[in-house]
């Protein structure tokens, strides 16, 4: 049964961070669930109750977490490693590539392709694998809004190893059809790496059932998760071609054999794992990916599009640039738009404790989660009214929202 938007909005008291202002940061910062402190002081106990002890409840509690987000990613337990941040993530995969394989899954392949609308962390990754002989192409978009999804299939080729690309796009919203490109790259034997660090949690995923080879994200936006517990997910068939240079104990097959012979991979996604995981993070990240597994991703999308909608009507009322895709169907959970001087308002609106945050190229970013209230939404519009018209309170400084 679908969660309603009544039993979604009944969450807010589980968030104690919607009392200390409007909450419109999602897409860059979820809410604090309460049960988060809970958690966080069980990983506490265990450390001083059990000391050594305590590995045995925080190694399946890495797990555990794996499970939970393997669940809303719509893949199978056990596929999904947690890892620090995307970047490592990425960092991993990519350092299981030589770009120069004579035999092999990955032989004659050097190619890499993706937009020119990635978040700028995967794109340095990529970029400083030409040093290892990776061939970088990078499509780019015609509006910056949407993907360019027919130039980067036209790009996938024979020679293409790696498609590195955003599901939903972090300056804009636009969300690109992502078996579209799977189907594409799986025609000429590619992989495609998706980013669904702006998708997981607000837009429903269904990787298994799309074939996608490997994926990655983190918890710090709508998993309301915190920072320190991304994640990685990688198609099980593939596992065995993967063998990481990036790695470290916890991949290996048997960790406490402390064997100094050669590498023996584990045989699951932990030989993507490195070593030690920030435990913290771990247990921090539990409680916002269990509510979104509770609620249920297709109601929280279906809340989320009738609220950008709602944005967007009141963005056009204000004859304000639109820099989301308009269209539902290919609009993530986050609503952009510009006007002259954004930039100054946002810094205001900031300091007011209306929490958004303003990027270059996009203007300010609004994103509506399952616990925000329409008239929020309407507040904040209001308030945005209130500090065009006062000239005095545009002129402040202030550090910009991470
Ligand atoms: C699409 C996307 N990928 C990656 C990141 C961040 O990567 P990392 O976890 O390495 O900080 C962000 C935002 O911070 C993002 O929006």
């Amino acid at each position: 049964m679908t969660t309603s938007e009544a039993e979604l909005l009944a969450t807010r008291a589980d968030f104690p961070t919607l009392s200390k202002g409007v909450h419109l940061i999602s897409h860059s910062l979820g809410a604090a669930p309460r049960q988060a402190r809970q958690y966080v002081n069980q990983y506490m106990d265990e450390w001083e109750n059990d000391s050594i002890g305590a590995w045995a409840s925080w190694l399946p509690a890495v797990r555990g977490l794996g499970d939970v987000v393997g669940g809303v990613l719509g893949v199978d337990p056990g596929t999904v490693a947690i890892l620090p941040n995307v970047s490592t993530a990425q960092s991993f995969v990519a350092s299981c590539f030589t770009f120069g394989e004579t035999s092999g899954r990955f032989k004659g392949r050097t190619k890499i392709v993706y937009d020119d609308v990635n978040f700028s962390t995967v794109h340095y990754v990529w970029q400083e694998q030409a040093r290892r002989g990776a061939n970088i192409h990078i499509v780019k978009s015609k509006d910056g809004i949407h993907s360019p999804i027919d130039a980067l299939c036209a790009a996938i080729d024979e020679t293409t190893l790696i498609v590195p690309i955003s599901h939903v796009l972090f300056r804009s919203s636009g969300m690109i059809d992502a078996k579209r490109v799977i189907d594409r790259a799986h025609e000429v034997g590619a992989l495609v790496l998706l980013d669904c660090y702006q998708s997981a949690g607000t837009v429903p995923l269904d990787l298994k059932a799309w074939d996608c080879d490997i994926a990655c994200g983190g918890s710090v936006k709508w998993a309301c998760g915190g920072p320190g517990a991304a994640y990685l997910y990688v198609r099980p068939d593939l596992l065995e071609h993967l063998k990481p240079m990036s790695t470290g104990w916890f991949a290996h097959a048997e960790p406490f054999a402390f064997e100094m012979g050669p590498m023996r991979y584990a045989a699951d996604v932990w030989r993507m794992i490195g070593g030690t995981m920030a435990v913290p993070a771990v247990y921090a990240a539990r409680a916002g990916w269990e509510t979104i597994a509770r609620l249920g991703v297709e109601a929280i999308r279906a809340k989320s599009l009738r609220q950008t909608r709602l944005l967007r009507e009141l963005v056009d009322q204000r004859g304000f640039t639109l820099n989301s895709p308009r269209e539902d169907a290919v609009r993530g959970g986050t609503l952009c738009f510009d006007f002259d001087g954004a930039e100054a308002v946002s810094r205001t609106l900031s300091q007011r404790k209306f929490f958004h945050d303003y990027r270059p190229q996009c203007g300010l970013r609004l994103g509506p989660h399952f616990y925000t209230t329409d008239e929020e939404l309407y507040r904040f519009m209001a308030e945005l009214d209130a500090v065009r018209k006062s000239a005095s309170t545009v002129t402040h400084a202030t550090t910009a929202a991470y």
